[in-house]
């Protein structure tokens, strides 16, 4: 009676399995559980407690599993120590990710890692690893991104990465590698680091293309690091101010029409395909976060424009001018007033860009408005003005502003010029000899400070990983394009109370360049946590010492911690400090905001983001990135995120990104 029904039941199985894991069938699922088991016993003893085989394999941490396989394998900053067993990782047949970032590991990479045909990403930095790279590593055809930075390898570097001919990330940096580079010419190649080896001679010709920050610390010549003894100049040199070191740099602006255009659609492109994979990616999982994703593209497109102060066509706003209730009463306003008669010129707020032509409103409009308290900062108070026409503005009310009146005008209109869609626009400005207010588009979402530390039982909702990340690249971008418009402009106070949000969350950098309105008399009470050390006159403020404040911004991104303001003698975060000890001596995943632990297959990316904000936060001005440098790599780190996700998403191919 059984057995007929049996048998049909057993072949659909069969069936079922093989169509499942095709090529897969003589590993399984179990090759891989004994293999991991061997692993933690070598190396992860007491660090991957939930690694016993009274659990399913895929609940694993750090594991991905997908059709029955374990494809991805991400410890970061985990605790593994020793060196890697040979004959161990081999068997994990299916895997296509294998990440040990922040460990303590030791040794030669094994031989058999050569077996893992779909690897396509190895993520090794930061560990002790040693010995030259193995020759095996060469024949892994579908590696994209490989990073061994941080380590002791040695030897010269292999002509045989010219093999691994889909490669776009290589990164050596910071390792014992001597000799010359070889002629290397991997056409996928775009990013590549040997910073900080013992190499020297001459950079290859198609890695001259990269930036001089590939090549720190060695002693390579060519290329981006100027000439080589005895090389002759390409181009006769015209410019004597340029220091005559970036060769590379002079290159970039003999772009050609057609390069530029070209540039400009692949931009485009590169726009449109993300909007595509975003839209993509959340179509997969569910019919309501479809209908998000929708809603998220559709935001991507809306106008930055937070307020958009009504026009002043309707005089109902005079008629009602009488019956202006004080309320809160417009604090900055009402001193307006009274400074008014001091006033040796126009009574008038001046306007900056579009509005300049037809300002949506005047003084008087906002000496009726109704105004709240925002916030008190150490240039002056901030308020929220709510006009009778309807609109809201923020309007800054500075305290200690003793320059004269052309010299404050001059530097205002260099701050009023900057009109960028993430940098919350200074709109208008009023001066009298006691009173400096500025007009600010105002944020309904209020600050990254309140949104990150402001308390739960105020109805704060945690912020996600997907949503910090985006806050982070949006002012990065924000203050990249700041630095842009000059050589010496900075923000100048780059903090979490002056990153403004949006109802969608998107992040604007605000108050831009007020520590140059401040005169002489200007004395902050307190010592900001964001300042980099260089800094003794918050005045002066470089564009490196922005990197720094920025670097701490993302590190209260990924800790959850404020980087308090320390009054004398009061204990305060230095949060860079702080960091750097508990990554040096405890382990990476505790210092990150326990409200991001709870999100799967993120660590990759904290990670990265972590060891970037590092880079921001170093002592010493020189080894930080540049802004710009600093967007694009928190775009990358993004990009590849969402490249990861897609790709677990995604049931068989799990192509990269070609990054
Ligand atoms: C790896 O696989 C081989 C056979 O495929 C097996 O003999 C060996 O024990 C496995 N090693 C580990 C550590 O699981
Ligand atoms: C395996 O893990 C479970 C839950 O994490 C734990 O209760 C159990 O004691 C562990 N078993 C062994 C043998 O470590
Ligand atoms: C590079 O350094 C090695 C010794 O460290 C030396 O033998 C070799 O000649 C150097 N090559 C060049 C091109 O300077
Ligand atoms: C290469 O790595 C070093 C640190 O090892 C870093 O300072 C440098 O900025 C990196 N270069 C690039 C282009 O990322």
């Amino acid at each position: 009676m059984m057995a007929p029904m049996l048998a049909p039941a057993v072949a659909l199985a069969v069936l079922v399995l093989f169509s499942a894991f095709p090529g897969y069938f003589s590993d399984d699922l179990n090759t891989d559980a004994l293999a991991l088991q061997t692993l933690r016993s070598a190396v992860g003893r007491s660090a991957l407690p939930s690694w016993n085989s009274s659990t399913p394999t895929c609940s694993w941490q750090g594991l991905t599993c997908e059709n029955g396989r374990v494809t991805e394998l991400r410890l970061p900053g985990a605790g593994l120590m020793g060196g890697l067993p040979s004959g161990v990782l081999g068997n994990l047949s299916a895997l296509r990710t294998l990440s040990l970032r922040y460990n303590a590991l030791t040794g030669p990479i094994p031989d058999d890692l050569s077996r893992l045909a779909e690897l396509r990403a190895i993520y090794f930095q930061h560990n002790s690893f040693s010995g030259e790279v193995p020759a095996s590593l060469f024949s892994l055809k579908n590696l994209v991104r490989l990073d061994l930075a941080g380590n002791k390898f040695s030897g010269q570097i292999s002509p045989d990465f010219n093999k691994l001919n889909r490669l776009g990330t290589l990164f050596l940096d910071g390792n014992d590698f001597s000799g010359e580079i070889p002629k290397l010419d991997v056409p996928t190649l775009e990013n590549f680091n040997v910073s900080y080896n013992k190499l020297n001679g001459s950079i290859p010709t198609k890695l001259r293309k990269m930036p001089k920050e590939s090549f720190l610390g060695t002693g390579l010549c060519g290329g981006p690091l100027g000439l080589c003894p005895g090389e002759s100049a390409p181009t006769p040199t015209g410019s004597p101010e340029g220091g005559g070191v970036d060769v590379g740099g002079g290159r970039k602006k003999k772009l050609s029409g057609g390069a530029i255009v070209g540039i400009a659609i692949g931009c485009v492109i590169g726009v449109l395909l993300l909007l595509a994979l975003l839209f993509f990616c959340r179509k997969r999982s569910s019919a309501a976060r479809s209908a998000m994703a929708v809603e998220k593209v559709r935001d991507l497109q809306m106008p930055p424009l937070e307020v958009e102060p009504k026009a002043p066509n309707g005089s109902a706003a005079h008629v009602a001018a009488a019956a202006a209730a004080p309320g809160a009463a417009a604090a900055a306003a009402t001193a307006a007033a009274k400074s008014g008669g001091a006033m040796g010129g126009s009574k008038k707020l001046i306007f900056f860009g579009p509005m300049a032509a037809a300002p949506p409103f005047d003084l008087e409009d906002l000496l009726r408005a109704s105004a709240e308290v925002l916030g008190k900062g150490a240039f002056g108070t901030a308020y929220k003005a709510v006009m009778e026409s309807g609109g809201g503005v923020a309007v800054k009310r500075l305290k200690d502003v003793d320059l004269p009146e052309p010299e404050f005008r001059e530097r205002i209109a260099v701050i009023g010029a900057v009109q960028h869609e993430l940098v919350v626009p200074l709109r208008a400005y009023y001066f009298s000899k006691d009173e400096k207010l500025l007009v600010y588009d105002y944020m309904s979402m209020g600050s990254l400070s309140a949104l990150l530390h402001g308390s739960r039982a105020s109805g704060r909702t945690p912020l996600d990983w997907e949503t910090r990340s985006a806050i982070a690249l949006a002012a990065a971008r924000g203050v990249a394009h700041i630095h842009s418009t000059g050589p010496t402009a900075s923000h100048g106070n780059i903090k979490s109370s002056n990153v403004l949000l949006t109802k969608n969350y998107e992040a604007r950098v605000s108050d831009h360049g007020l520590p140059t309105l401040v005169g002489p008399s200007f004395s902050p009470t307190r010592v900001s946590g964001y300042r980099a050390p260089e800094v003794t006159d918050i005045r002066r403020v470089s564009q490196k010492a922005d990197v720094y404040s920025f670097g701490v911004l993302l590190l209260e991104l990924l800790t959850g911690k404020a980087p308090t303001h320390a009054v004398v003698n009061e204990e305060g975060l230095d949060l860079p400090r702080w960091v750097q000890s508990v990554v040096r001596e405890e382990w990476t995943a505790e210092v990150f905001d326990q409200e991001l632990l709870s999100y799967q297959n993120i660590e990759e990316e904290m990670v990265q983001l972590l060891q970037l904000a590092i880079d921001c936060s170093a002592q010493h001005p020189d080894r930080r990135p540049a802004m710009s440098e600093v967007a694009a790599r928190i775009d990358e780190i993004r990009r590849s995120s969402l490249g990861n996700r897609h790709a677990t998403e995604s049931a068989r191919d799990g192509d990269e990104p070609s990054l």
